[in-house]
């Protein structure tokens, strides 16, 4: 199986490096790849037993090399089984991490026509101190508009490793039952 992920501060390559971590624990290799780094090739996916994709959002929108790999996947005339988890703040909600409540999720997959097999949203990580003067006061406006923190300062990980084990391990059930 492949794995790939497309993050700008890192979170979803984290979370992509766990994920491989407890597949290798399942017995399943599965080395986390950067979008970012350069494409896979159509032949390549296709002949894969499955792909998983960790994407992380900014602006309202996946990063740019996720939605050219969601492109490419649609493109394949039988395609592997895809799983899909969206990194956001807005999955840090209750009920804002499913591919129903998590309006960015919900709204790529319906871009595309083929439904993933396996799709959830991950919250991701706040770093104001990280971040470019324009992003913070963007970032804050949002996070004052939904009850989130607006420090300055604030660098606050709200990322789910529960969660992400649970993802990894309904990948794990689904790459052996394509076996
Ligand atoms: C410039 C910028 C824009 C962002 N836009 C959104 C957004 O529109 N909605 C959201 O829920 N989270 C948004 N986020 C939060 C990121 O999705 C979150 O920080 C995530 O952990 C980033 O993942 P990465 O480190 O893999 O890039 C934004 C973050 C930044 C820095």
């Amino acid at each position: 199986m492949l794995l790939f992920y497309a993050t700008r501060d890192g979170q979803s390559r984290q979370i992509a490096t766990k994920i491989s971590v407890r597949l290798g624990e399942r017995g399943i290799e599965a080395r986390p790849r950067d979008l970012a780094e350069g494409a896979p090739a159509a032949g390549e996916l296709s002949a894969a037993s499955l792909v998983a994709l960790v994407a992380s959002v900014r602006y309202g929108r996946h990063l740019k090399e996720a939605e050219q790999f969601m492109a490419l996947y649609d493109t394949l005339a039988s395609p592997p089984p895809l799983a899909l988890a969206s990194v956001n703040l807005t999955a840090r909600k209750p009920g804002k991490d499913t591919a129903d409540g998590n309006a960015y999720l919900r709204k790529w997959i319906a871009r595309h026509h083929r439904k993933p097999a396996l799709a959830t949203a991950i919250a991701g990580r706040l770093d104001y101190p990280r971040y470019t003067w324009l992003d913070r006061q963007m970032i804050r406006l949002i996070m004052k508009m939904t009850g989130g923190p607006t420090d300055p300062q604030a660098r606050v990980e709200y990322t789910s490793w529960d969660a992400v084990d649970r993802f990894a391990s309904a990948i794990a059930d689904l790459q052996n039952a394509q076996k």
